[in-house]
């Protein structure tokens, strides 16, 4: 039986009937918790609470939503005037989550949340659409699993289930290690394909401590238990970085273990990170200052910033400093006279480091000025 289909199957079990054993304690905030029916609540089987990290107004996609809990919290996080998308593979659970919802908005007085069936390493392609199409047009013959194929490509092209640069938030929680190993590097292709520029996820899942060997991955129960297909904390995370994200942050590190099995320590974590490195390097003689506590950092574009020296950056660059995740960390400096974005040159990446104060205020800058009112006891005259 492939890791997939043993995963399946034990979440449609477990969309049945509560099971102890996928169940890893969570403090959600007990005020969203309210207005959820208990059938959703009792068939918790996440290992964190990525929707601490979302905003009103926001879209939000849950991958792997189960019965929907972290959907309906979030629909409450966003308002009326956000929307959560929940996509899972077991009918089960999304019988169950599309039952609940109507009864969720009802309460909340407004309806932002819906769930679709796809894999989540395949945010693209619609399983209802294609099964629909192939009860329509049923495939027999040789060439019957080509011709699927080619009927997913197209329906991945025109209705994809997630699209291009939709999504504010990626949440998931306590899913990725489900999907198989061969597709998890696709799977992180995926949630960045879906963000908009500017966009971030936010993932919960169970990460070991040392790789976990094969004998352990080969076990379906181990591993649809959420155990062995988890990545170490490292590979979790470098995985972020090589699908093209930055500002990469465990924003959450349970201590304690859930589990430990034959000596391998199996934890939760929470990880946050944005898309939008990507793009135009222009000059407008901008400046940043790295302010500490370390002696120097190296950011994800390789960019390295020594403590207290005001550093020359790209106009692309100097956003993101200006924004979360780094803005705490850096003082910006725009220059005297600013220089229009259509008016930008190419960055010079080979430019000294250092951005000389000559350059922010300007050569010809000679002003003598008065004291300023630091002494004022912030009074101003
Ligand atoms: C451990 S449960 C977590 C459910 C939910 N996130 C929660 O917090 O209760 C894993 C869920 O992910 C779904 N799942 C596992 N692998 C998947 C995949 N490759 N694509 C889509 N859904 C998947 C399962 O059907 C199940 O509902």
């Amino acid at each position: 039986m492939t890791t997939e289909i043993s995963v399946r199957e034990r979440y449609a079990n477990a969309a049945a009937r509560a099971e102890a054993a996928l169940c890893c304690p969570v403090d959600y905030d007990p005020q969203y918790l309210k207005v959820i029916p208990s059938e959703v609540i009792e068939r918790d089987y996440g290992c964190g609470d990525p929707s601490r990290w979302v905003q009103a107004g926001e879209t939000v996609l849950d991958l792997g939503s189960g019965t929907g809990k972290i959907c309906f919290i979030a629909s409450q996080v966003v308002g009326a005037t956000g929307r959560v998308i929940g996509v899972d593979m077991t009918d089960e659970m999304l019988e169950v989550a599309r039952r609940n919802a109507p009864l969720v908005a009802g309460r909340i007085g407004y309806g932002n949340v819906e769930f679709r069936k796809g894999r989540i390493q395949d945010l693209a392609l619609n399983l209802e659409l294609l099964d629909e199409r192939l009860r329509r047009e049923p495939l027999a013959g040789a060439n019957a699993w080509l011709e699927a194929e080619h009927l997913a490509d197209q329906l991945r092209r025109e209705q994809p289930l997630v699209a291009d640069n939709s999504v504010d938030v990626v949440v998931s929680n306590c899913v990725l290690n489900l999907v198989d190993p061969v597709s998890k590097e696709k799977l992180f292709q995926e949630i960045f394909r879906v963000l908009r520029l500017g966009g971030r996820a936010v993932i919960s899942d169970i990460v070991s401590d040392e790789p976990v060997p094969e004998a352990m991955q080969r076990d379906p129960e181990l591993w649809s238990g959420c155990i062995s297909g988890a990545l170490t904390e490292t590979e979790f995370l470098a995985a972020f970085e090589k699908a093209g994200f930055y500002g990469i942050e465990l924003v959450k590190r349970d201590a304690r273990p859930w589990r430990t099995v034959k000596g391998f320590e199996f934890r939760s974590i929470t990880v946050r990170a944005f898309k939008g490195k990507q793009g135009a390097c222009l000059e407008r003689n901008q400046g940043v200052i790295y302010k500490g506590p370390f002696k120097e950092v190296l950011d994800d574009d390789g960019h390295r910033l020594r403590r207290g020296v005001r550093t020359a950056v790209c106009d692309k660059t100097f956003s993101l400093y200006a924004n979360a995740p780094y803005r705490d960390h850096f003082e910006v400096v725009e220059p005297l006279t600013p220089v229009p974005l259509e008016k930008a040159k190419p960055f010079d990446c080979h430019r000294p480091a250092r951005r000389a104060p000559s350059e922010t205020k300007g050569q010809g800058y000679r002003a003598t000025t008065d004291a300023s009112q630091c002494c004022d006891s912030g009074v101003s005259r």
